[in-house]
């Protein structure tokens, strides 16, 4: 319980990653307001995780300032204040580079990175408010440093991330708030069954490229995010961390020997 008594905020919490942080944070003690943009998958959330005596929602666009204000606002308004952020909604399109529209960059860019630029200075105002000290978790990707072709704008957005979480880091050191980030590999949500996992081929590709022969649960990135958010890691600020079943070192194929 090493987290006990702090208060998080979590966007793009409605399923998947973001959820399971919720849950790992509640399990933990701590206070949690999550958000998302999809208003219904928000609420059956939030029912299904109970402790109404620690979870508030909000329904929000990560792309809006104003939406990623009034997470943070909901923070201070319901449990006093804000310890950790955590800019977690994501979306990725799956679409040959030659393909992507105007229109197409400035939905990925603007939920991936903008969403996660407003994140960090709406909680690092906050912080900075309240005294200083905090915590500040940006989930990125193995695509900040590899390249699919298919996911061009995605991984544009999670690079600019990387070069987000650093600069924040330095810039918000001063007042003791550590900015960080989460790459993880393939992680077995509906991202993975509906951008990723479009074949059994593409599925097949994705295990020759994942030592750990599994796809990763959202559970197995939370503990990297409560970790992270811990005094544990008190003197990690600027870093991205990578669950992503041996990916990044892999320098070739891997046999597919499924378990
Ligand atoms: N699943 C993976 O393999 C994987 C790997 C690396 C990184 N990630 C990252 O983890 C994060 C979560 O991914 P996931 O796999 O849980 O995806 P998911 O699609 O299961 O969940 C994403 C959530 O974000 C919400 N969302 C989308 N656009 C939003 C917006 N504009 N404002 C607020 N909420 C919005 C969705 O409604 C959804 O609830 C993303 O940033 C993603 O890029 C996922």
């Amino acid at each position: 319980m090493k987290l006990s008594g702090k208060v998080a905020a979590i966007t793009g919490a409605a399923r998947g990653i973001g959820k399971a942080c919720a849950k790992r944070f509640l399990d933990d003690g701590v206070k949690v307001v999550i958000s998302d943009v999809d208003a219904d998958g928000l609420a059956a959330t939030a029912a299904e995780l109970g402790r109404p005596d620690a979870l508030r929602t909000v329904v929000g666009n990560v792309a809006r300032r104003p939406d990623v204000d009034q997470l943070v606002a909901t923070a201070v308004k319901e449990f006093g204040r804000l310890d950790i952020m955590v800019n977690n909604a994501g979306v990725a399109r799956n679409q040959d580079i030659l393909d992507i529209t105007e229109q197409d960059f400035d939905e990925i860019i603007g939920i991936n990175l903008k969403g996660a630029f407003f994140g960090v200075q709406a909680a690092a105002k906050q912080m900075i408010a309240q005294g200083g000290g905090g915590v500040i978790i940006n989930m990125s990707s193995v695509n900040a440093l590899l390249a699919i072709p298919a996911l061009a704008t995605y991984a544009m957005s999670k690079g600019g991330m990387k070069q987000l979480t650093s600069v924040a880091a330095v810039a918000l050191a001063p007042h003791n708030i550590r900015v960080v980030a989460v790459g993880p590999g393939t992680i077995l949500t509906d991202m993975v069954a509906s951008s990723i996992y479009t074949s059994e081929d593409a599925r097949k590709t994705v295990m020759s490229r994942t030592p750990a022969g599994r796809g990763g649960e959202p559970s197995e990135v939370a503990s990297v995010v409560a970790f992270l958010a811990s005094d544990d890691a008190s003197y990690i600020t600027g870093q991205t961390i990578y669950p992503d079943g041996g990916r990044l070192v892999l320098n070739y194929t891997v046999p597919v020997k499924e378990k």
